[in-house]
């Protein structure tokens, strides 16, 4: 915490001085969240960044980064897409009503209704919310009110959020621990076990299933053809919901509007969030089937049971239809489609040969570079003491290497440190792509000998530890 040295008197030129005097991210350091602060600087990655455009991060001292990452995939139309700011400028300049809470707000109409179109399949309703998180604890409601069930199944290494309620359909110890006890009720099987899941669907205990059509933080894992589509049938056999977590996968991410589009379903509920907003709004979007929204809402003393200031406020619903016209306008899907495979190619060309490049791997502009243990002896050895210290330990130092020797922004999964992943906006040019290729060679070379790389990622397990 930092104090005024001098009296109230003196309050207002402490306050003007006080940001030159002190460091760029002082006051975050003390009021937010100081352990980030701390991690990014051990990385090497805390920097200002002055203006993000398209695919380019420009930082405070001149450097352009290439952004490999998207936010978690929130970028998808590329960062301040001008069609968006100035739709978002419009509707300010408006003066209209944003939050009224009291009125009917047209544009929540629209936009859901252009939502609906694009998912295709049964989904005719929407319920807005602000984040992704939001979107499944409704989900979790919805659910559970039609089905008059209470149980909930999920998949090992899903990431739905960190919410109490999507955080118990979340995998993984470092998100859970010490901040339970979680939702009862729910059970895990394996991502792309029908057996699994079916003598699971049998018991009739569940309202829902949640499934990532391809899991994101999981590794980009991408199901069997067949198994989304049977998984479907078995829900449906067993009085189940699908929901699709598509908060990643969807927004033209993968090619088609959504994941489950590859997969020929029709999830019960979809969820959406990160790139609806065009990078700019908070917003997410729960689409449902007809008969699961009025199972909610069944009549008007019930009209406002499930509900969220921020919902349909005009911003953000101004912003998820800006950003719907600039990624059917400029055809973003098949450009995702196209060039995601040409990026999976050439990283394919590039990287094989290297024993620690396990898989390529994705659908569009998501894809992912699996490295494995390596066998050899002189990086077995410092790669297994790496992994004793922390297991993100080696896939944090290739995203360090490639932000600042090669500028390229990107990062590990987050319930899967040895997947590195790559997802760029869908703007992304093909000279970009192939900048990205080249300096991901460089650091997996690097990586393939006893040398700086290794000696580089012992200093920083060193100061790690000591922090
Ligand atoms: C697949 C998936 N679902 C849900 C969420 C939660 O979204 P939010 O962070 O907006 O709450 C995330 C966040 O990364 C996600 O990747």
């Amino acid at each position: 915490m930092y104090k005024s040295a001098f009296g109230a008197l003196d309050g207002c030129f402490y306050l003007m001085t006080r940001t030159s005097e002190r460091s760029r991210t002082d006051a975050y350091l003390d009021h937010v969240n100081p352990q980030w602060v701390k991690l990014l600087t051990l990385l090497e990655m805390n920097v200002g960044y002055e203006s993000c455009v398209g695919t380019e991060l420009y930082t405070t001292e001149g450097r352009r980064i290439l952004d490999f990452l998207s936010g978690y995939c929130v970028h998808n139309a590329g960062h301040n897409h001008p069609a968006i700011v100035s739709a978002l400028k419009e509707e300010l300049d408006k003066s209209g009503p944003v939050m009224l809470q009291s009125n009917v707000p047209e544009l929540a109409g629209e936009l859901a209704e252009r939502l609906c179109d694009l998912a295709g399949g049964g989904t005719s309703k929407v319920f807005f919310a602000s984040s992704g998180s939001e979107g499944i604890e409704a989900a979790i409601k919805f659910a559970r009110v039609y089905t008059g069930r209470t149980g909930l199944l999920a998949c090992e290494r899903a990431f739905h959020g960190l919410t109490c309620g999507a955080l118990s359909l979340t995998d993984g110890e470092y998100w859970r621990r010490g901040f339970g006890p979680l939702l009862p009720d729910v059970t895990m099987v394996p991502f792309g076990d029908l057996q699994a899941l079916a003598i699971e669907l049998a018991s009739r205990r569940h309202a829902a299933f949640f499934v990532e059509p391809i899991q994101a933080e999981g590794g980009i894992q991408i199901p069997r053809e067949d198994y989304l589509r049977e998984a479907q049938q078995l829900c449906r056999r067993h009085g189940t919901l699908m929901v699709a977590d598509e908060v990643q996968t969807g927004m033209f991410r993968t090619g088609p509007f959504l994941a489950s589009h590859h997969f020929g379903i029709q999830p019960d509920i979809v969820v959406l969030a990160k790139a609806l907003s065009g990078g700019l709004v908070p917003v997410s979007a729960v689409l449902m089937r007809d008969d699961v929204h009025a199972s909610v809402f069944s009549s008007f003393k019930r009209s406002i049971v499930h509900a969220s200031t921020f919902s349909e406020n005009s911003l953000s619903m101004r912003a998820g239809l800006a950003t719907l016209d600039v990624l059917e306008n400029e055809c973003l899907g098949d450009r995702a489609l196209r060039l995601g495979a040409g990026l999976r190619e050439q990283l394919v060309d590039a990287l094989s040969g290297y024993e620690m490049v396990k898989e390529v791997r994705g659908k569009g502009m998501l894809s992912g570079i699996e490295f494995t243990a390596p066998q050899r002896l002189a990086l077995r050895v410092p790669f297994e003491a790496f992994a004793k210290i922390h297991p993100a330990m080696f896939g944090q130092i290739l995203v360090m290497r490639l932000f600042r020797d090669s500028a390229i922004l990107t990062q590990i999964c987050g319930n899967n440190f040895m997947v590195l992943k790559v997802a760029p906006p869908l703007v992304v040019s093909e000279s970009q792509i192939a900048e990205f290729v080249s300096a991901a060679r460089e650091v997996v070379e690097l990586a393939h000998h006893p040398g700086p790389f290794w000696s580089e990622a012992l200093g920083l397990a060193r100061r790690a530890v000591a922090s």
